[in-house]
């Protein structure tokens, strides 16, 4: 029955604004929210948390990365944790932070960090910070690429120390991009974009493997799916982009190196783990391989007296894919948003499907 003198509109609108109003009452009767922050990040994220005025912030306010047991101190009772991808979220810290914890809100797309298993078994929510950080990632991966492939570290320690004699007809070649084989190993978000932004370069061919085909993101980008194999054989250049798993661990090893072309270069950007450094340690030394650009290495840091950093054909950098002004600021925030959905049962803009 409709009341009279109402249209069916305002009644939905009015019994809309009344749920609405008992939410924030609820909401604000509700007690503070205990949250741990788990390093420094970009003042925006911190004054969403703050001002939101549901939550009760505990914060390691440092660039460090929290020591253990003091994350473990930090954790213990929170609803809410929000963590990089330098913390080790598994059973012992989820049993230290206790029934409480609700959510979990990675300022990472990566999620390897995170004892899936162990969350989901406690009905804990994750938040990740996918898409925002894929063209600085892509962009990065185009640089360290053509720095590893052009010898660019090499070429400027030349001009500096006194290396630079004259111009001679086949000193500091390295390898071109145009007319070249591209191999990507995990054609994500990521992945596709990286091909994007290399095929103005003149690649003649891109082939991919992953876990299944992906015949829409290839066919955008002309991609032949083939096996782990055949990728390692044919491409010039070997990018790799997938996500690191029990399946995806020292994926590039030995007897991958040992197919790849001694002119290809090898990329990787995902997680370190991936690679089996002491076997690409030999395919570079051994001229197996030409040349390798690492962002990502295990452990990180790299000991800078890792015999990856003596070869003069490797070229490491600390881990700074998504390393843009904006992107790391959109990735905090993004973090912080999903946190507070979470904490108010609301959906999350970006949430982890467990
Ligand atoms: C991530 O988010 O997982 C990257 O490795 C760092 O931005």
């Amino acid at each position: 029955m409709w009341l009279r003198g109402f249209s069916r509109g305002t009644l939905t609108e009015l019994s809309r604004a009344v749920t609405n109003e008992a939410r924030h009452t609820m909401q604000r009767n509700r007690p503070l929210a205990r949250v741990f922050v788990s390093r420094r990040v970009p003042q925006e994220a911190l004054s969403l948390l703050r001002d939101s005025g549901i939550c009760d912030i505990k914060h390691w306010d440092s660039d460090d990365p929290v020591p253990r047991t003091d994350l473990l101190k930090g954790v213990a009772g929170v609803d809410g944790l929000y963590c990089l991808l330098t913390e080790k979220i598994d059973k012992e810290l989820l049993d230290t932070a206790g029934p409480n914890l609700k959510v979990i809100s990675t300022m990472s797309v990566g999620f390897d960090h995170l004892s899936l298993e162990e969350i989901k078994k406690r009905g804990i929510r994750v938040g990740y910070t996918p898409d925002v950080l894929t063209n600085a990632s892509a962009e990065l991966t185009v640089a360290l690429l053509l720095a590893t492939s052009r010898r660019l570290m090499e070429a400027v320690a030349e001009a500096k120390n006194g290396g630079w004699g004259t111009w001679k007809p086949m000193w500091l070649c390295g390898y071109g991009l145009s007319d070249s084989t591209v191999g990507i190993v995990g054609l994500g978000r990521i992945g596709f974009a990286v091909a994007q932004r290399l095929k103005p370069f003149g690649v003649k061919k891109f082939l991919y493997t992953d876990y299944e085909p992906k015949p829409e993101a290839a066919a955008e980008i002309q991609a032949e799916y083939v096996s782990l194999d055949k990728l390692a054989e044919q491409s010039d250049f070997v990018t790799i982009h997938c996500t690191l798993t029990p399946e995806t661990v020292g994926l590039c090893n030995k007897e991958f190196f040992s197919k790849m072309k001694r002119t290809a270069v090898f990329i990787n950007v995902s997680r370190g783990a991936v690679v089996n450094q002491d076997d690409l340690y030999q395919a570079l030394s051994t001229g197996q391989i030409a040349a390798a650009g690492l962002d990502v290495t295990v452990p990180e840091p790299l000991p800078t007296n890792h015999p990856l950093f003596a070869l003069k054909n490797c070229v490491i950098l600390p881990h700074i894919a998504s390393a843009t002004l904006a992107t790391r600021t959109t990735m905090a925030v993004l973090a912080a948003n999903n946190l507070l959905a979470g904490l108010k049962d609301e959906p999350m803009p970006k949430e982890l499907t467990l």
